[in-house]
């Protein structure tokens, strides 16, 4: 189901919309993999009724048991009366409990069910996204049906990846958010997807792969195992600009060392954005005024969207000003470090100015000289 007016997914920005996808496989036993969300119900079942009647819907696969996939599915059961849904054991009881649906078959890993010219095998694959994930594969059509993971949160201007552009940064916000937080996770299922070689790839969010599938696999196989790259995110929360400037003198040290920087205003950027740039950055700063003897508190929802992704001894600089009460840096370093962030260093200014402010170029030069693994 297409909807392109959503501007947001679960706190990401999707400017291009949204899609969230259901398959419909037309074989001796009819089976639709992966549902809908409760308001598309409408656009689904009048979609679906343009090719098949309801009522020969032999299984209904659910790979995954979110609402944006299993929402409309207690009204899809009652308008596919013979079909049976088929999920893992966990799926199982998530469906149970947020719907009430028994009418369930339980599948394991690798498992096989015979569809007609068609097989459908299993494989489970925990915490992609959540603990009951698993993904469908036809090997007659060498088609992996893989949930959330190789999502992309866009609308369908094509249906086809290969007919729609720029659509890395849509990926990686989606990827960064909702996959990467379980990247161990998401590595064996990446992993399976490498070894079946599928011809097409459909996952539940955005366009669909066919044929050449190496570049989104082996980007989000990127994301999740070394998303660095040559480039410094410097994030600052400022009223006056003092911070501001300070973060511009860190920018200036960190592009003398060749690198790309990525200065952010935290009061103007979404939370999955900084969380995105956090991770695929090699080093990063943080500044922030001082407001009632702490740092600005915007930095409360920052830090817990960065500790989604755990990036233990990423090399980071403080910096900060103050006007009567020099404390928000060292709280923010003592919060950044609670996280597991390397800090590197750190400066903090009375009203911005002061010897200091010569260091921050320094600063600069040491996160812009830090080595890509
Ligand atoms: Fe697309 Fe985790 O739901």
């Amino acid at each position: 189901m297409d909807n392109p007016q959503g501007r947001d997914f679960h706190g990401i920005s999707t400017p291009r919309g949204g899609s969230y996808n259901s398959f419909l496989i037309e074989d001796k036993s009819p089976t639709i993999i992966d549902g809908t969300n409760d308001v598309f119900f409408d656009a689904w079942i009048g979609s679906l009724k343009e090719r098949i009647d309801p009522s020969k819907i032999r299984y209904i696969v659910v790979n995954h048991a979110e609402n944006d996939h299993t929402g409309a599915l207690p009204t899809i059961l009652d308008a596919c009366p013979k079909a049976e849904v088929l999920c893992t054991k966990t799926g199982s009881e998530i469906l149970k409990a947020a719907y009430g649906i028994e009418r369930v078959r339980v599948v394991s890993d690798r498992e096989e069910i015979n569809i007609g010219k068609r097989t459908l095998q299993f494989f489970v694959t925990p915490m992609v996204h959540w603990p009951e994930t698993m993904m469908t594969w036809i090997p007659q059509e060498k088609m992996l049906f893989s949930g959330d993971l190789f999502g992309t949160e866009v609308s369908h201007e094509s249906m086809w990846a290969d007919e729609m552009k720029d659509l890395e940064i849509l990926t990686r916000d989606y990827a960064t958010l909702v996959i990467r937080p379980f990247a161990h996770a998401a590595i064996k299922g990446i992993d399976k997807a490498i070894e079946l070689r599928p011809d097409h790839l459909f996952p539940t969010h955005g366009p669909l792969y066919r044929d050449d599938i190496s570049g989104i696999i082996s980007y989000y196989d990127k994301l999740m195992r070394k998303p660095e790259e040559d480039k410094v995110l410097i994030a600052y929360a400022s009223v006056w600009h003092e911070t501001q400037k300070m973060a511009e003198e860190i920018a200036k040290g960190v592009e003398e060392k060749g690198s790309k920087v990525v200065l952010v205003d935290v009061f103007k950027e979404n939370m999955v954005k900084i969380m995105a740039e956090s991770l695929t950055s090699k080093a990063v700063a943080l500044g922030s005024l001082t407001i009632i003897g702490c740092y600005h508190p915007i930095f409360e929802a920052v830090i817990p969207f960065l500790k989604l992704n755990a990036q233990k001894g990423k090399k980071t600089a403080v910096f900060g000003t103050h006007g009567w009460s020099p404390c928000s840096v060292a709280k923010l370093k003592e919060k950044m470090e609670g996280i597991g962030y390397d800090v590197i260093d750190t400066v903090d200014l009375r009203f911005g100015k002061g010897e200091d402010f010569n260091r921050l170029k320094e600063i600069g030069n040491m996160l812009g000289g830090v080595k890509l693994e």
